[in-house]
Parts: C-alpha cells; structure tokens; sequence
C-alpha cells in the first residue's frame, strides 16, 4: 500500500503542470510556457534529447505532407515526429502545455533540428498567434497543391474512411454541387482557399519564415523540390538523387535511406474519383480569382488549371 501510495506520489509530481485557467477563449490566452533554459528534457544516456520544434509543416491537408517530412527526414541534420501532434489546433492537447508538447518530440542530438507536421494547422483560425508565442523565429513549411486537386483528394480520403467503416458516402458531385451552383459549404472547398488563411499566417509572421513547398512539383521531381527546402532550412546539401528512385507500379517517388528503399503507405497516391467535365470545369473556374489572390499575397505564381 505504501508502495502504491509513493507511486501516485511521484506520478502526480512528474506529470506536466496545466495551465493556470482554462481557456476559455479558445486562444488568446498563452500555453503554459518553458524558460528558455527548460527547452529540452534530461538527455538519453546515448547523447540525445527532445526538443521543441524549429520546424512545424503546418499544411495542407493532402498538400503531400507526409511526403515531405519523410523527405526531410532522409536529412542527417532532421529529426521528425513520427505522428501529427494537433498541439495548436486541439484544445485538450493545447491545455496540456508546452511539457506535452516537448514529450511528443523525437529524441534528437543536440545539433539537429526538429520536425513536426500536423497538416490541420494551417485552416485552423487560433493556430498562427499560438505558435508565434511558443517561437516567433520558427521556420513553417507550408506545401500546396492545386487547389482542385486537393479536393479530390480530400473528398477520395473522406470516401475511403466511410468505407472502411461501413458508413455511406454521397457520390462528388453532389457534394461538390448544391442547386446548380458550386456548394460554399463544402469543407473540402474552404480549405483549398489559400489566401484566406494564408492571410492569417501573415499576420503573425513574415513571408520569409513561411517556405511554401510545390506539391504538385514534389511529386514530380522531389530532389529539385527539397533541394529548396534545405536551402530555406540553412542546411548542408545532402540529399542527392540517389535518395530517389520512381517506382512504377506505385506511379510514384519512394526513398532510398542508406540502401533502404521505401515508398509511401498504400493511403497516398490513391486513385481520385470520375468527376463529370462540367463540374470539373465549374470548380476550376472557381479557384480562379481564389488563386489570383494567393498568388498576389505569396509574391509567385503556381502552375495550377
Ligand atoms: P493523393 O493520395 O490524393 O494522390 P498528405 O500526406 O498531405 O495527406 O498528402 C497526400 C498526397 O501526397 C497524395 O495525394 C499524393 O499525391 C502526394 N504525394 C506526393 N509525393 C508522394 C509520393 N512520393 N508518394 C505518394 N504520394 C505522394
């Protein structure tokens, strides 16, 4: 009994503070913060230790994120968090604090820099303020594809979900269509409006902290991609054109790490749903004035229909 009580003891004595109040607001208050001394845990006996990111891929959901944090991670001087984190945008992992924050990151030497991705922060209103609080020099690596494109691939996710979980799913079109008229309450829609939220990134940091990623071109020709991402990232050129290898049953890029060849999970580079011509026509005609604006706000144009 003493054993158990002395066990609850040091259990409540390591578990990480809450924060003051709640928060109520759902974002203006500060997360509990670390000094700056505290940045890091008590280091592995083998040299490393969890730090806070200097490197957060905030989005887009289905930009191709979890194709670039695989291939940051080839980097020697990269380590990533293996899961999304959701620290910003859900409220109770919010609550918990930075010492959550830091024990979701990787163990990392001291000289590398971590990664984390969690694709939803870069829709998610009270996200930007947050992480400039935490850190208002963090690098963000922000990738986009073409906004029609990430629709579909929204919606074929969304598709397969219910499928596996025996839910019924309306065909794209009639999501995509609501009275003859392209349906604003689609949220797959919202998301692909990149100014609109790119908006709010500008407001709490300078375009030279946001790299935004071609998506459509990593798929392409990732080494020429990267190669820009470790040059916004000040990191020593390493990734070569060996760490690349087309895999053709796959229609797809996979890593080579060291002599292992990998590619992505069967989850990405899915087929995207027939969609009728004139429906197509109408969400690209959508996007058009959308995407002007973006481009118009980021200072450079996207190959995108
Ligand atoms: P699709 O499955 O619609 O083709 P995310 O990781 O953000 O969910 O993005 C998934 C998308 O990453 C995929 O969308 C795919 O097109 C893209 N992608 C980019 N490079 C890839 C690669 N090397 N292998 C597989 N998918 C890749």
């Amino acid at each position: 009994m003493a054993a158990l009580l002395l066990g609850l003891l040091l259990f409540a004595l390591q578990s990480p503070p809450l924060p003051s109040r709640p928060l109520a607001d759902g974002g203006s208050s500060p997360p509990p913060t670390l000094s700056p001394a505290d940045n890091a845990t008590a280091s592995h006996p083998n040299g490393t230790l969890q730090q806070l990111p200097q490197i957060i891929i905030i989005g887009v959901r289905k930009g191709g994120t979890r194709a670039l944090i695989e291939m940051l991670s080839l980097h020697g001087a990269v380590a990533a968090a293996q899961n999304e984190v959701h620290f910003f945008d859900w409220e109770s992992h919010f609550q918990k604090g930075l010492p959550w924050y830091l024990s979701q990151m990787p163990y990392a030497f001291p000289e590398q820099l971590t990664v984390e991705k969690t694709p939803a922060y870069f829709t998610s209103g009270k996200v930007p303020k947050r992480i400039h609080q935490m850190n208002p020099n963090i690098k963000l690596l922000l990738i986009l594809r073409d906004p029609t494109e990430r629709v579909l691939s929204d919606y074929t996710q969304v598709f397969y979900n219910r499928l596996q979980k025996h839910k019924s799913y309306q065909p794209i079109e009639s999501v995509l269509v609501k009275d003859g008229e392209i349906n604003l309450g689609y949220k797959a829609l919202n998301r692909s409006l990149y100014y609109v939220h790119m908006q709010n990134w500008l407001q709490y940091f300078p375009p030279e902290s946001i790299h935004v990623v071609d998506g459509d071109r990593l798929i392409k020709d990732p080494l020429h991609e990267m190669q820009k991402v470790e040059k916004f990232l000040n990191l020593e050129p390493q990734l070569n054109a060996s760490n690349f290898y087309f895999n053709k049953t796959k229609g797809f890029y996979c890593l080579r790490d060291h002599g292992r060849e990998r590619c992505l999970h069967d989850s990405k580079g899915r087929a995207h749903p027939h969609v009728a011509p004139a429906v197509l026509q109408k969400l690209y005609q959508f996007f058009h004035e959308p995407n002007r604006k973006f481009f118009e706000l980021v200072g450079r144009t996207f190959d995108w229909k």
